[in-house]
């Protein structure tokens, strides 16, 4: 048997790639995006000019306002939800998504990844109406990103601060460093397979519930909670089930994820509408989470993660749990994009060694 050496378990601190893209300091709790903090991003940017902050340099001609064109790229993808017929409609939202985003042509160009940014903010409102025996709303191409959603989603003009809060949350996660999802998109975009291809390996790692698939569940815990007397109870079972639980905890932050308190304000605005009740008693969720946490793991800092507060703002929002992890990937999109033509631009194909542990065959022995 060969000799084993130690296993880079999970690629725990494997550099990949250098990048201009995105910075995690997971001791400072910072998050920089080419070159910009997310504290003077978020609330303050707008998807659009952030997505053109994310490509520039990237690609070829790039306009210097992407509203319009990524209008465009709205209007032109709308066309593949012609195709979500009623078995597509009985899949979960992201796979539903995902068949429709697969339709899409690969290619590498500056039109290809507006479609590609275009195609959850388009797909994921049109399956959650029919989902729910609505009929599809075309997009506006003259709106903004943010509002365009919302009024494809609800059939009606979102309220200014939910039109703000979109486009923060949309800001805030649209790009995080070499995240499982970014690095299988640059895993696919090595290859040189076009970007529909990176999107599409993107999209399936960030579906899975260790990644951009934990804030339904964090809503599930909400719920089976119930009330803030009900809540060491709730969580001390979960952890004595060898559980993890949602919104807590990560790979890089050892501190409190950054993104989280960006989208702190824009949950509060919107909770005010409803009189804040929900956000104290997530508050208090949170702070009996982050005691039993401490005390369950007194050598590995567990804070609160993005997921958390996503959980509470798309709520907020009306969009459906099971609809969550597609709205991360609206924003999400666009640092994939970014990363795949950097990765294209600038490096190699990815093709890491495995250290073989099984059988050899006898006369090698
Ligand atoms: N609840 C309870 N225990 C936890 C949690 C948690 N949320 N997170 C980690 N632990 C424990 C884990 O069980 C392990 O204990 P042990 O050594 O006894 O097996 C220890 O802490 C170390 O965990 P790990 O699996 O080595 O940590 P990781 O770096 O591989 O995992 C994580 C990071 C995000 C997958 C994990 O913290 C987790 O599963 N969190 C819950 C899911 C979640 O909120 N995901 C969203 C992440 S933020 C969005 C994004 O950027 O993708």
């Amino acid at each position: 048997m060969a000799a084993q050496s130690p296993s880079p378990d999970g690629l725990e601190g494997v550099v990949a790639a250098h990048t201009v893209l995105s910075e995690v300091d997971g001791q400072a709790g910072r998050l920089i995006i080419r070159g910009c903090s997310l504290d003077d991003l978020a609330g303050r940017t707008s998807f659009e000019a952030l997505t053109g902050l994310l490509f520039d340099g990237f690609f070829p001609d790039l306009p210097e306002d992407l509203t319009p064109a990524l209008g465009q790229a709205r209007a032109e993808v709308f066309a593949q939800v012609a195709h979500l017929d009623a078995d597509l409609a009985t899949r979960t939202p992201v796979e539903a998504v995902r068949a429709l985003m697969a339709r899409l042509e690969d290619g590498d160009d500056l039109a290809t990844a507006l479609r590609l940014v275009a195609a959850p903010a388009v797909f994921t409102p049109a399956v959650v109406r029919v989902q729910a025996g609505q009929t599809p709303l075309a997009p506006d191409p003259e709106a903004g990103h943010a509002a365009d959603i919302l009024h494809m989603l609800h059939g009606a003009p979102a309220r200014p601060e939910e039109v703000a809060g979109l486009d923060t949350y949309l800001v805030t996660v649209s790009d995080h460093g070499l995240n499982a999802s970014t690095f299988a998109a640059r895993v696919v975009a090595s290859t040189r397979a076009g970007l529909t291809s990176a999107a599409l390996a993107g999209l399936s790692a960030l579906k899975g519930p260790l990644h951009g698939g934990a804030p339904g569940p964090v809503i599930e815990m909400l719920d089976e909670i119930g009330a803030p007397q009900n809540a060491r109870a709730w969580i001390e079972a979960a952890l004595a089930r060898k559980e993890r639980l949602m919104g807590f905890g990560h790979r890089i932050y050892r501190v409190r994820d950054p993104r989280a308190d960006a989208l702190k304000g824009p949950v509060r605005a919107l909770a005010a509408a409803t009189g804040g009740g929900r956000v104290a008693f997530a508050e208090a969720v949170e702070a009996a989470a982050l005691d039993i946490l401490k005390a369950h793991k007194p050598d590995r800092p567990l804070d609160t993660n993005v997921e958390f507060y996503t959980a509470l703002l798309l709520e907020a929002l009306a969009f459906p749990p099971s609809a969550f992890t597609c709205v991360f990937a609206m924003g999400r999109v666009a640092g994939w994009m970014a990363h795949a033509r950097e990765q294209i631009a600038g490096g190699r194909l990815i093709r890491p060694q495995s250290v073989y542990v099984g059988p050899v065959p006898r006369q090698a022995a």
